[in-house]
C-alpha cells in the first residue's frame, strides 16, 4: 500500500516536473557513549513540501549485503509515526516538515546500536535528487579494566608472553605495556601500542622481574592492570632430576680434576727432582731445603717416616729400612752400653777383689817385705791406674749416651770414696832397703 502510494507520488512528481529532493545527514559517523540519549540528524529539502511527506529511518549491520531493517515511518498527512516493535519505547522522531528536519532520537544506546542508519524522505511529485542518506553510529564503550596474565613459565631462560585484554571497549581499545623494575623505577622503553595486548619477553632472567603495567585505551577512556613478574630459577619439582644429575656430574668432574692435577704435579715434581740431580728418598716438601734436610736428617727423625709415607712406595720402603737400621743401630748401642755397663761392674768387682788382695798383700808385705811382692804390687797398681783411666773413658762415653743417670753417678761417687790409698812409702822404702 505504501509502495503504491510512493510510486504514485513519484509518478506525480515526475509528471509535474517539480523536484530536486535532497536528503542529507551531515556527518558520516556519529560517536556516542553507551547509555546516552542521542539524536541522529537528518534534513531534507524539496520544492513540494506542502503535500504528503513520508519519512523513514532504517538500520542495517555493518557488513556487505546486510539486510535493512525499518525502525519507524512518519506520515505527515496525519502526523503518524509507525515504530517497529523492537524499537518501541526508546526511539522517536524529532520531525519538522516545514524546516525539513527529521532527526531520529534514540535513548540509552547500546553496543547493539553500532550500525548504519539511513534516513529516507518520500515526497510525491519530487523523486529527483537524493532521497536518502546514511550515517554510521559508533557507540563508544570505555575499556573495562583489563586482565593481565602471564603465558608460560616465569623461569630463567624462558620465553613468555604477557597478555592484556579488556573484556569490552568500543571502539576496540589498543594496549600498551610499560615496565618498572623491582624498585618501581620505570624502564626506559618506547611503549608500543598493540591491538592484541601481547608483550613477548625472550630469555627472561632475574633482571626481567618487576612490575608490568598494561594500559587499555580508546577514545573515551583508559584503564590499567598491574602485573608483578617474579622470574624464578627453574623449579625443583620440574628439574630436580636434572639438578641432581648436574651436581653429581660436577662433583665427579671435580674429583677427576683433582686426581689428574695430583698425578701431573707428582710427575712434574719427580722430573724436577731428577733434573736437579736429587736422588729419590726422603726429601722435604720444599725443594730448596732438600740438601739441608738430608744432611741434618737425624737417623731417628720421626718426621721423616711420616713424610715418606705420602711419597712413592719405593721411597717408603727405603725409609723404613733406614728407620729399621737406625733402630737397630740404637739397639746395638744400647746393648753396647749394657755390655760396657756390665763390663764396668765386672771390673768393679774385679777391682774390689784386687783391693782385697791388695790389702792381703799389704799385710803380707808388711810381714815379709819381699821384693817380688813389692814388684807385683807395683804392677797391679799400674794396672789399676790403667783400669781407672779406662773407667773414666767409659764414664765419658756413658755420659754421652745417658745424661744425668743417677744410677751411674752413685757408683762413681762410691768409687771416688773407695779409691785405694796411694801407697806412699813403698818406693822410698825399697830405695831405703837398697
Ligand atoms: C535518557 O532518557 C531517559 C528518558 O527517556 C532518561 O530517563 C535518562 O536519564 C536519559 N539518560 C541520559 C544519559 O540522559
Ligand atoms: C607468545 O605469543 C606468540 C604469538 O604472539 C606465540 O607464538 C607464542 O607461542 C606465545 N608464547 C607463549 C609462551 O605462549
Ligand atoms: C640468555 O641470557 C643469558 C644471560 O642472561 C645468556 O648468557 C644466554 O646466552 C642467553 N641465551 C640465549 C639463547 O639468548
Ligand atoms: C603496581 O603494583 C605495585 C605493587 O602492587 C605498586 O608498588 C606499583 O606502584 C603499581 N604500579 C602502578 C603503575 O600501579
Amino acid at each position: 500500500m505504501e509502495g503504491r502510494i510512493c510510486s504514485l507520488t513519484l509518478l506525480f512528481l515526475v509528471l509535474s516536473g517539480a523536484g530536486a529532493l535532497q536528503v542529507n545527514i551531515p556527518d558520516e559517523i556519529y560517536e556516542h557513549a553507551r547509555g546516552d540519549n542521542i539524536s541522529l540528524p537528518c534534513s531534507f529539502t524539496s520544492k513540494n513540501l506542502g503535500g504528503l511527506v513520508v519519512i523513514s529511518w532504517s538500520v542495517k549491520e555493518i557488513k556487505a549485503n546486510a539486510k535493512e531493517i525499518l525502525i519507524l515511518t512518519y506520515y505527515s498527512s496525519k502526523g503518524i509515526t509507525d515504530i517497529k516493535a523492537i524499537y518501541e519505547g526508546r526511539v522517536s522522531m524529532d520531525v519538522d516538515v516545514p524546516k525539513g528536519q527529521a532527526n531520529l532520537k534514540l535513548n540509552s544506546i547500546t553496543l547493539g546500536d553500532n550500525k548504519i542508519f539511513e534516513c529516507r524522505v518520500q515526497i510525491p511529485g519530487d523523486d529527483e535528487g537524493k532521497p536518502a542518506d546514511t550515517t554510521r553510529l559508533v557507540v563508544l564503550v570505555a575499556p573495562s579494566t583489563p586482565i593481565c596474565k602471564i603465558q608460560g613459565k616465569a623461569e630463567y631462560g624462558q620465553n613468555i608472553n604477557l597478555t592484556c585484554k579488556s573484556k569490552e571497549g568500543s571502539p576496540a581499545p589498543t594496549y600498551s605495556w610499560e615496565s618498572r623494575d623491582v624498585r618501581n623505577v620505570p624502564r626506559v622503553a618506547t611503549p608500543r601500542a598493540t591491538t592484541n595486548g601481547i608483550k613477548s619477553l625472550y630469555n627472561i632472567s632475574k633482571e626481567t622481574s618487576g612490575y608490568y603495567i598494561c594500559t587499555s585505551k580508546n577514545k573515551i577512556r583508559s584503564a590499567t592492570c598491574n602485573l608483578t613478574l617474579a622470574v624464578m630459577p627453574p623449579s625443583m619439582t620440574l628439574g630436580s632430576a636434572g639438578i641432581i644429575g648436574i651436581v653429581v656430574a660436577a662433583v665427579a668432574a671435580l674429583i677427576i680434576g683433582i686426581i689428574i692435577y695430583c698425578c701431573c704435579c707428582r710427575k712434574k715434581k719427580q722430573q724436577e727432582e731428577y733434573a736437579m740431580g736429587v736422588r729419590e728418598e726422603y726429601t722435604d716438601k720444599e725443594p730448596a731445603r732438600n740438601g739441608e734436610s738430608r744432611q741434618a736428617d737425624g737417623q731417628e727423625d720421626p718426621r721423616g717416616y711420616d713424610d715418606s709415607s705420602v711419597r712413592s712406595p719405593d721411597r717408603y720402603e727405603e725409609q723404613s729400612e733406614r728407620n729399621y737400621d737406625s733402630r737397630r743401630d740404637y739397639d746395638d748401642r744400647r746393648s753396647d752400653y749394657d755390655d760396657r755397663r756390665s763390663d764396668y761392674d765386672d771390673r768393679r768387682s774385679d777391682y774390689d777383689d784386687r783391693r782385697d788382695k791388695y790389702s792381703d798383700r799389704h799385710e803380707r808385705y808388711e810381714d815379709e817385705r819381699g821384693y817380688d811382692d813389692e814388684r807385683r804390687y807395683n804392677d797391679s797398681r799400674d794396672r789399676r791406674r790403667d783400669e781407672r783411666d779406662r773407667r773414666d773413658d767409659d764414664d765419658r762415653r756413658y755420659e754421652d749416651d745417658r745424661h744425668n743417670d743417677d744410677r751411674y753417678n752413685e757408683p762413681d761417687d762410691d768409687r771416688e770414696r773407695g779409691r785405694p790409698p796411694v801407697p806412699p812409702s813403698n818406693k822410698p822404702r825399697r830405695d831405703y832397703d837398697d
